[in-house]
């Protein structure tokens, strides 16, 4: 089988196409053959070396979320698996490759109106957007803010909240084009990537889901409504300032929160009752797979440079 390594930290001439042995799974495991595996923004933090402290190493095989045809099953797991289009996160890479090992826990069946392709954009991010919308104690009628919304995490947070009855559901974006295209998922303000722009968006906001973090991030304390609560989600944008405790403490009057969420601290059951619910969600029509191009593993470089260069709405996927 082949798989795409990441063979050196940086830039995306250090991903490599490797030939390995066929996939056998252990007990309690499936082999999914991949058709669809989706390239993340985390994906490229990983390739860069920037989570090396979270165990990510050199060697490591990309790809969390996949979609393909289960080939063969570990003991303990029903035969009739076998033969089934599926959906799975996989939650240790592996996914950039023609196969890939998943513990039956992590594979839902694919909704057979949902492709691989559109299935991967949907099902890992818009679990994480949703928790990540309950972690900040959303409910209707209050209004949202999603700081970097053109990834696969946004999009699907401005879906989520919009449906959800968000009184205003804004986003921060680098481009007019983007912001047209947000608005079409659902968002009712579009600002630039200093959360200026629009004359007429909410001064405040009771909820913020944050996916940039980076040096950008104390001035949108200030867009928070009293005993409004932002979340971090990601931090594409770098690390947070170091003074950001500082800056929350000094507006101690307005009672805001500031939180971090990972979705790694949600019970694995709850993720896949999500996940399940926006799979089919998604196959009748109700959630938008937002896929910004399709690419073979051999392009794994090029999907990576695309991430670099900051051109991708919604997710870029490879068909392995
Ligand atoms: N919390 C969790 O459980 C969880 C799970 C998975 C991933 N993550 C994290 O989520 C992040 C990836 O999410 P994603 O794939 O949705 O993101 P992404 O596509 O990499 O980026 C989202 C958007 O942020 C904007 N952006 C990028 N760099 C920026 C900068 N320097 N300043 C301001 N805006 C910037 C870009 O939009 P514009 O150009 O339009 O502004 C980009 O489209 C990573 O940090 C990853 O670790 C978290």
């Amino acid at each position: 089988m082949k798989a795409v390594r990441i063979r050196a930290f940086g830039d995306p001439e250090g991903l490599a196409v490797v030939a390995l042995p066929t996939s056998v799974p252990a007990g309690n495991e499936v082999v999914i053959a991949v058709e669809a595996v989706g390239v993340s923004g985390a994906d490229a933090l990983i390739r860069r070396g920037a989570l090396a402290a979270y165990g990510f190493t050199e060697g490591f095989i990309p790809g969390n979320e996949v979609a393909g045809t289960v080939t063969a099953v570990g003991d303990g797991v029903d035969a009739s698996w076998e033969g089934r289009r599926v959906w799975a996160f996989t939650g240790t890479g592996g996914g950039y490759a023609t196969q890939v090992c998943v513990p039956i826990e992590q594979v839902l069946p694919l909704p057979s109106a949902l492709s691989p392709v559109d299935a991967v954009t949907v099902g890992g991010s818009g679990a994480v957007a949703h928790f990540a919308l309950r972690h900040a104690r959303f409910t209707p009628g209050e209004a949202v803010l999603v700081r970097g919304a053109a990834g696969g995490i946004g999009v699907m947070a401005v879906q989520l909240a919009a449906r959800a009855g968000a009184s205003a559901v804004a986003v921060t974006t680098s481009s007019a084009e983007r912001g047209d295209r947000l608005r079409r998922l659902g968002a009712t303000h579009v600002l630039d990537r200093c959360g200026n722009g629009d004359a007429d968006a909410p001064a405040g906001y009771d909820v913020i889901l944050d996916i940039v973090a980076g040096d950008g991030l104390s001035a949108f304390l200030d867009r928070l409504n009293p005993n409004g609560r932002l979340v971090a989600v990601g931090a594409v944008g770098g690390p947070p300032p170091a003074d950001l405790g500082s800056k929350l403490m000094a507006r101690f009057q307005r009672s805001l929160s500031f939180a971090t969420f990972s979705a790694a601290t949600v019970p694995a059951a709850d993720l896949q009752a999500v996940r399940r619910d926006q799979l089919d969600a998604a196959a009748r029509g109700e959630l938008t797979a937002v896929v910004h191009d399709v690419l073979g593993l051999e392009q794994a470089r090029l999907a990576h440079q695309k991430l670099d260069a900051g051109e991708v709405f919604g997710r870029l996927v490879l068909t392995p």
